[in-house]
């Protein structure tokens, strides 16, 4: 009798079969997340959205079993949170007796996969570099959109992930949800990445488009703010340490430079007058927060400055969320843009890594 199967693609784990009229087992997965701001609820609503997807092209669940930050507390529900309710009513009170600390509340949700999405600490990483490292220990996967554990502990997190046969992910923390950190090594194997050029900062972008149309900086940044894109205190975006924390992050893990954030030479948008950014532009040329890095012989140089740009210049002509990258190969060029993103394409880098971890291959 000849028994007809049915293969699955190499998207799942493993080559798994199953007899035709067979449905696969569905495998639930218990996710925990720190941080319920903007990148938080977007992944929550993600959740709910791709739910369908998940059972029909995974055969699998997730369900949200642990939520925190720093006014919610520890909350656990071993059941899964209503991802809907979370969002329409408000997350619930903390019950007493409930966890007190991070590997409590582990426990409590049985968490299988750990969501890093709480506030960037640029000097330290923490608290975000502990809940991690907590998660691997307790063997849970940990992906993280907070650069921080990127900059300040990515040796230490990879290779306590190793030693548990877990992943440490952090697709999110450049470029949203571009597989950025995914295509080394596996898209472009033993390639040499000599260095790379680009611009991964939407609110200094917004902020000079802006001021060439004629506001000036403070009214160019309350623009961006209006629309979503800078923070109720832009010092972050505005004097380059965001782009030099990704920077960092870059250089960190795909050029195995183990700089510091003080190594990488910042100057910020905010010394720029109006005049100066109208003057380019009448000259053809245009003002770009360029983030830099390259190997010389004399070891990683890497930057983040405002540039003056030719027009022909691709970077030039890119304007609001939209970011990119080039890459400079051994064996050739490669440029990534990723075109107006926002919070969902962040809340996508987690959800991606989270699948990664568990489902896809490596
Ligand atoms: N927004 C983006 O598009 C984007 C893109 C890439 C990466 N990221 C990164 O993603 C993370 C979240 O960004 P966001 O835009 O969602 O920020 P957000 O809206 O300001 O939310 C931050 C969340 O983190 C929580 N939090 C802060 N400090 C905490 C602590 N010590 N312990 C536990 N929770 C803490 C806050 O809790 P409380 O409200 O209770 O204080 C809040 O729920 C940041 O690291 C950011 O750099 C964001």
């Amino acid at each position: 009798m000849v028994v007809a199967v049915v293969s699955f693609s190499l998207r799942r784990a493993g080559p798994v079969q199953f007899p035709l009229g067979k449905e696969a087992p569905i495998r639930t997965w218990n996710l925990a997340l720190v941080g319920f701001g903007n990148v938080g609820k977007a992944f929550v609503r993600l959740l709910i959205d791709k739910r369908a997807v998940l059972r029909r092209d995974y055969d699998v669940e997730c369900r949200l079993t642990g939520l925190a930050s720093r006014r919610l507390g520890w909350l656990a529900e071993p059941e899964g949170f209503d991802p809907a309710a979370l969002l329409e009513a408000g997350p619930p009170a903390p019950v007493a007796g409930g966890p007190q600390n991070v590997r409590e509340w582990l426990a409590a949700a049985r968490a299988d996969v750990l969501l890093e999405a709480s506030s960037l600490n640029r000097r330290t990483g923490q608290p975000a570099i502990e809940h991690l490292h907590a998660a691997l220990e307790a063997g849970a996967h940990a992906v993280s959109a907070n650069k921080g554990p990127v900059v300040h502990a990515y040796r230490e997190l990879r290779n306590l992930a190793r030693e548990k046969g877990r992943r440490f992910l952090f697709e999110s923390t450049v470029m949203d949800g571009t597989p950025i950190f995914s295509l080394f090594p596996h898209a472009l194997p033993a390639v040499e990445i000599r260095g790379f050029r680009g611009i991964m900062n939407s609110t200094t972008n917004v902020i000079l488009t802006e001021m060439e149309r004629g506001l000036d900086f403070d009214r160019a940044v309350r623009k961006a703010q209006e629309i979503g894109v800078a923070e109720t205190d832009p010092s972050d975006d505005v004097d380059g340490w965001d782009a030099a924390v990704k920077v960092a992050a870059l250089a960190i893990v795909l050029m195995g430079e183990p700089i510091t954030l003080d190594q990488v030479d910042r100057t910020g948008i905010r010394s720029l007058s109006p005049e100066e950014v109208r003057a380019a532009r009448a000259e053809g040329l245009r003002y770009r927060l360029i983030c830099r890095a390259e190997r010389t012989p004399q070891g990683l140089r890497a930057s983040v400055r405002p540039e003056k740009l030719p027009l022909s210049d691709p970077l030039a002509l890119l304007e609001g969320t939209t970011s990119a990258l080039r890459f400079d190969l051994d064996v050739f060029g490669l440029s990534i843009i990723e075109h107006k993103a926002g919070v969902v394409a962040t809340a996508y880098g987690l959800f991606a890594d989270f699948l990664r971890a568990t489902t896809l291959r490596s």
